[in-house]
């Protein structure tokens, strides 16, 4: 049964949406099975650059069906926008071409202002979300009252379920955080227009894959996030809320165990993260500005839903390691190769200290990852341009050993290469 699925190693922007765009070449579906519009997934193919919050990147390519699994939370507003970018850019957006999930959940405008809220009294101790309601979205959803997709199908209950929705909101907001409430009928209204616009794309995807599985078709889940950032397996509470590693996939988009072929890993070489939370092998100064970049490129590290500079750091095989587990990652896909290039030297983290102990594994997970200190191996750096590299012999030396080191201590192959944000940047390995 051939799903393959495409999960990020780190905290985010590894360069998913890049990937998901090469793999979706050979998909029929390419579904998004976590998240919401905290995600920001680009993909550059020759002078057109497009950044996806919501909509999967594969629909770039057309002969493929966009899906939006029951484990995503959905801002109906930014949907909308984003469908009609994608149409000025020249992508037929249709209901035969995205599907979405009745069993997705809505954010609101009062999810919104209840992560703003909620952000605004943690003060240190934010986390840094990305303020688009993820969590408040992700509670209604556990806590039995979230608002689901099929109940845009009765115009009449739905104003009913959105009016006790933002009722039950504003007793929050005002009761403990002292924020103005929202004007129920103004959402009521705003979200009967989206239910008239998305009720045609709403369906049983849960059956539709599992029936286009079946029949030999090939799926493509595309991640969103990061395993660092998991709600179960991350650096918690500085994660987000929902499941971003591979078996979140399979609940995701209501698909059994069996299905899954191929786990792809997308690894930066180096690591990157946007928000609070431990980052034990994080830079400071010149060599994280170097790696950062000034902004000057669309690729520097500046978030792609916030615009917040990325913190920065050193690829840390630790948390690898974990990564490698947690997903069962049949391969990995390294991203931005060609952003080492110069660097006179390159330091990959192999074990952490912490009490005159090492440890290659961590005894509780990345939970109080700030009591540890990375130990290093340095590596040699090349100064070679890497773009232009197609094949493996296109590399210098000292950048496959580095990938070989990778591989070596993650104990799983590297079997693509990214050298640059292009689709054609790549290299192939068999
Ligand atoms: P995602 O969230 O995992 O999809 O990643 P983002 O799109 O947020 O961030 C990755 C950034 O790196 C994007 O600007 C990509 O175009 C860019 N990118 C991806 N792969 C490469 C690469 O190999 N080299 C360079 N220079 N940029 C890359
Ligand atoms: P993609 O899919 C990087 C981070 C936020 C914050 C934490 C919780 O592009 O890799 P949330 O708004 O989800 O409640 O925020 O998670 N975060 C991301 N960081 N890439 C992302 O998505 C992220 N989505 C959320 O910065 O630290
Ligand atoms: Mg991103």
């Amino acid at each position: 049964m051939p799903l393959d699925i495409v999960v990020g190693t780190q905290w985010g922007d590894e360069g998913k949406g890049r990937l998901v765009d090469l793999l979706a070449a050979q998909a029929d579906f390419v579904a998004r099975y976590n998240g919401g519009d905290n995600a920001g997934h680009t993909v550059t193919v020759g002078e057109q650059t497009f950044r996806l919050h919501l909509i999967p990147s594969g629909v770039i390519h057309l002969h493929a069906i966009g899906v939006i699994g029951n484990g995503v939370v959905v801002n109906p507003a930014t949907l909308l926008a984003e469908m009609e970018t994608l149409r000025a850019a020249g992508i037929p957006i249709t209901p035969n071409r995205l599907r979405l999930s009745y069993a997705a959940h809505l954010i609101t405008p009062a999810h919104r202002a209840l992560d703003q809220a909620q952000e605004a009294s943690r003060g240190q101790g934010k986390i840094g979300t990305t303020l688009r309601g993820i969590g408040p979205a992700y509670t209604s959803k556990v806590s039995r009252q979230g608002l689901r997709l099929v109940e845009m199908l009765d115009r009449q209950l739905f104003a009913q379920a959105i009016r006790a929705h933002v009722q039950e909101i504003n007793r929050y907001l005002t009761a403990l955080y002292a924020a103005g409430p929202l004007d129920a009928q103004e959402i009521v209204d705003e979200f009967d227009g989206y239910a008239a616009q998305l009720a045609p794309y709403i369906a049983d995807v849960s059956s539709l894959l599992a029936e286009a599985l079946a029949r030999g078709r090939r799926v493509l889940a595309e991640g969103a996030q990061g395993t660092l950032l998991d709600l179960d397996h991350g650096t918690y509470p500085f994660v987000t809320s929902s499941n971003p590693t591979a078996p979140g996939a399979l609940v995701g988009l209501g698909l059994g165990v069996g299905c899954a072929e191929r786990a792809i890993g997308v690894t930066k070489s180096f690591q990157t993260r946007v928000g609070s939370g431990p980052f034990p092998t994080e830079l400071a100064g010149e060599m994280a500005a170097r790696l950062r970049g000034t902004g000057a490129n669309p690729w520097d590290e500046f978030g792609t839903t916030t615009g917040r500079p990325r913190r920065v750091g050193w690829l840390d095989m630790v948390l690898l390691r974990l990564a490698v587990h947690i997903n069962g990652l049949t391969e990995l896909a390294l991203t931005k190769l060609d952003i080492l290039t110069g660097l006179p030297t390159i330091r990959l983290c192999t074990a952490y200290r912490a009490n005159d102990q090492t440890f290659t594994a961590l005894p509780f997970g990345p939970s109080n990852l700030s009591a540890y200190e990375p130990a290093y191996e340095e590596l040699p750096g090349w100064d070679q341009d890497l773009r232009a590299a197609r094949r493996w012999e296109d590399l210098p030396a000292a950048a496959r050993a580095y990938i070989l080191r990778i591989e070596e201590q993650s104990g799983v192959p590297v079997r693509l290469i990214s050298v640059g944000p292009e689709r054609t940047q790549v290299i192939e390995r068999p």
